[in-house]
């Protein structure tokens, strides 16, 4: 049965899909890809992902296009950055063309659920790796499943473009600098939910440091940091987070309108020769933030109560490559062809 969906009014919730796309990896053999209405799983009480936490997930998103036509952004970088996770957790990578195949299965068997052009909705993937094989002793399994779960889902941050207030948590680190920080794994989040339901529970985001020393900026809750100081975007280097695809995108917008791009160690206080700031990610794109937070020193960082002007423009170029508004100049997106 068609599910009624209020698209202009989705938030970053969990839509069920009608179809979940599947692939096993047993005795070094991956499965074909296949799409199923089963959402559950029979799995083993001692697998490696639940005892062990064998797990790496992914993020990306079809659009509805001016067009009509619906478009992958970048799903190749996804592909690369989940196997870079497995590597990471010692699983066993997914190929290129099978994450691709079951991008495209789980968008050919849910395309009611691609919302409309205008809505300011998107389809999100959810790929999903975990390791299967039961065990008690430390180590890690020979099997794996890799999942696909389509969502469609609104924006992020309710609201357009929406700024957001961040609060500097010096007392939980989210990743250590040679840790995972830098992969897509579950429990990077699991491990920043004390520090990020505090701040939730003033009223604000959570702004994570460097674990090492405290001093520089590392992720903001689940997304980049970039500052913008006179012509320059600024953004954090660091082990300790996730190559962002959204930052890497919007890096290139922003060499191609002349600005210089530094990725470098950025100090909590230079934020205050910042004029703008912004989280960025698939999920909100950009989110500027308002004003920063350091109760500890007893100081706040301000960037006005409106999005600024460079990172306003930077949204839009972006959104427009997604939305086939603007030219596809770096071959972004895959148009899906689709009967
Ligand atoms: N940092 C973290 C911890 C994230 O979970 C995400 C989301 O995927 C990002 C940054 C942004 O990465 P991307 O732009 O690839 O979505
Ligand atoms: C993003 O996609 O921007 C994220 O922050 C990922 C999060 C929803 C898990």
């Amino acid at each position: 049965m068609k599910q009624e969906i209020d698209w202009c009014n989705l938030g970053f919730h969990y839509t069920e899909p009608e179809y979940i796309v599947r692939a096993a990896y047993h005795n070094g053999v991956w499965e074909e890809p296949y799409a199923t209405k089963d959402k559950f799983l029979h799995l083993h009480v001692s697998a490696t992902c639940l005892q062990y936490g064998q797990e790496a997930f992914e993020g990306l998103k079809a659009f509805r296009g001016v067009d009509g036509k619906i478009r992958l952004f970048r799903w190749l970088e996804n592909a690369k950055r989940m196997q870079r996770s497995a590597e990471g957790l010692y699983m066993q990578p997914v190929p290129t063309e099978l994450f691709g195949k079951a991008i495209r299965l789980a968008l050919s068997k849910n395309l009611d659920l691609v919302p409309p052009y205008g809505t300011g909705a998107t389809l999100y993937f959810r790929p999903l790796l975990i390791g299967t094989t039961p065990r008690l002793g430390v180590g890690p399994g020979r099997d794996f499943e890799f999942i696909v779960i389509p969502s469609p889902i609104g924006p992020y941050y309710p609201g357009k473009f929406h700024c957001t207030t961040f609060i500097v948590n010096r007392h939980v680190d989210r990743a250590a600098p040679l840790g995972t920080g830098q992969f897509k794994v579950g429990g990077n989040y699991a491990a920043s939910f004390r520090a990020t339901e505090a701040a939730h529970a003033q009223g604000y985001d959570c702004l994570f440091l460097d674990a090492k020393q405290h001093k520089f900026i590392d992720e903001c809750s689940a997304a980049n940091f970039i500052g913008i100081k006179g012509n320059e975007y600024l953004t954090p280097r660091s082990t300790a987070i996730l190559p962002s695809i959204t930052n890497d995108s919007l890096m290139k917008l922003a060499k191609e309108r002349g600005m210089k791009v530094t990725r470098r160690h950025i100090r909590l206080e230079e934020l205050e020769q910042m004029s703008e700031a912004a989280a960025c990610g698939t999920a909100c794109v950009i989110s500027p933030i308002d004003k920063v937070l350091d109760p500890e020193r007893n100081k706040s960082y301000h960037f006005g109560n409106e999005p600024g002007p460079v990172l306003t423009e930077l949204y839009h170029a972006l959104k427009d490559i997604q939305y086939g508004r603007a030219k596809d100049k770096h071959h972004w997106c895959e148009i899906v062809d689709l009967p």
